[in-house]
């Protein structure tokens, strides 16, 4: 069968997992003869609308694995703004080398509850978007290589193929449906509480550019005035990263001690993971 169309669509408030969509999509546009597309849903106004998908496209979707699975508040566009039409699809997670947990057996089960047919699907190891010493820089050019390893040789199975159905039911690793979110912990091994926290600004750094407001994954920062946050923060950190006078910062103890936690415990890195 062939592939028409082509799709990145990514969640990614620090860049990592838009690295690797596009990267993959480009790999098999390039092969097909195609332009790949993109459908970035980090920002909430691309959260409002649906999008839907049919039977001769491919949809290349990752999410970062936050908590142990999908970030919950992006959960409800997952569910309920894509539609496929036994459309093919190629789910994968980046997870900052915790663990990817049940993250994409979620995003695998919720492809298959909304039309798509996950025909491969894929984890990877990417710097943690706070705990930075972990997998710092990643994906690196061979994480980019192995993942456009991975679409080419999707890619190459569908040209294959003689319908979708060929595909098998896709089994990965984790909970379906998803067991419970992981609980952060301190560095006292106790639970680290930190929901609430919300990034600080350094007044004396600031430029008052708004890039913070602009890229918030919430849109939760106030444009008239950055040092405020009147939405909820998922701790994304679109903000500390994309922040180009390095004024944005959480002080909040738990949360820091969490991050502490992780880089003493975690820091051994991890393999990518493949299931086909
Ligand atoms: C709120 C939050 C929770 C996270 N939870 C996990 C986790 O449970 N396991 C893990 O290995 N990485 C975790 N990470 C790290 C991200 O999965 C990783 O940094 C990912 O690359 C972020 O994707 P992005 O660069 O596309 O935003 C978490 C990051 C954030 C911001
Ligand atoms: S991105 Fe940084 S410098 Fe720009 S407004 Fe926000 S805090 Fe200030
Ligand atoms: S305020 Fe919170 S949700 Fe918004 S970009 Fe910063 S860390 Fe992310």
């Amino acid at each position: 069968m062939k592939i028409r169309r082509v799709v990145a669509a990514y969640f990614s408030p620090t860049g990592n997992t838009e690295k690797l969509a596009k990267a993959m999509a480009r790999a098999v546009a390039e092969a097909a003869g195609l332009q790949a597309e993109t459908l970035d849903f980090t920002r909430p106004e691309a959260r409002e609308k649906t999008y839907e998908f049919g039977p001769d496209d491919l949809l290349i979707i990752g999410l970062p694995v936050y908590a142990g699975r999908l970030p919950n508040k992006i959960l409800p566009f997952v569910q309920e703004n894509l539609k496929g039409n036994g459309t093919l699809s190629l789910p994968f997670v980046c997870f900052g080398n915790r663990a990817f947990d049940d993250g994409i057996a979620e995003l695998v089960y919720e492809q298959k509850n909304t039309g798509f047919r996950p025909a491969a699907a894929a984890a990877f190891v990417t710097q943690h978007a706070f705990a930075t010493n972990l997998s710092a820089g990643r994906p690196k050019t061979q994480d980019i290589e192995d993942a456009k390893a991975i679409a080419i040789g999707l890619w190459k199975a569908v040209e294959a193929a003689g319908s979708a159905e060929d595909f098998a039911d896709l089994t990965v690793d984790g909970n379906t449906p998803p067991g419970p979110y992981y609980r952060p912990k301190r560095m006292d091994g106790e639970p680290a509480v930190f929901l609430k926290a919300k990034p600080l600004t350094d007044v004396d750094k600031c430029v008052r550019c708004g890039t913070c407001a602009r890229v918030c994954s919430m849109g939760s920062i106030d444009p008239e005035d950055v040092t405020n946050v009147p939405g909820i923060c998922i701790k994304c950190q679109a903000c500390v990263a994309r922040c180009p006078m390095g004024a944005k910062y959480f002080d909040d103890p738990d949360f820091l001690s969490h991050k502490e936690m992780l880089e003493a415990n975690f820091a051994e890195e991890k393999p990518n993971t493949v299931w086909i």
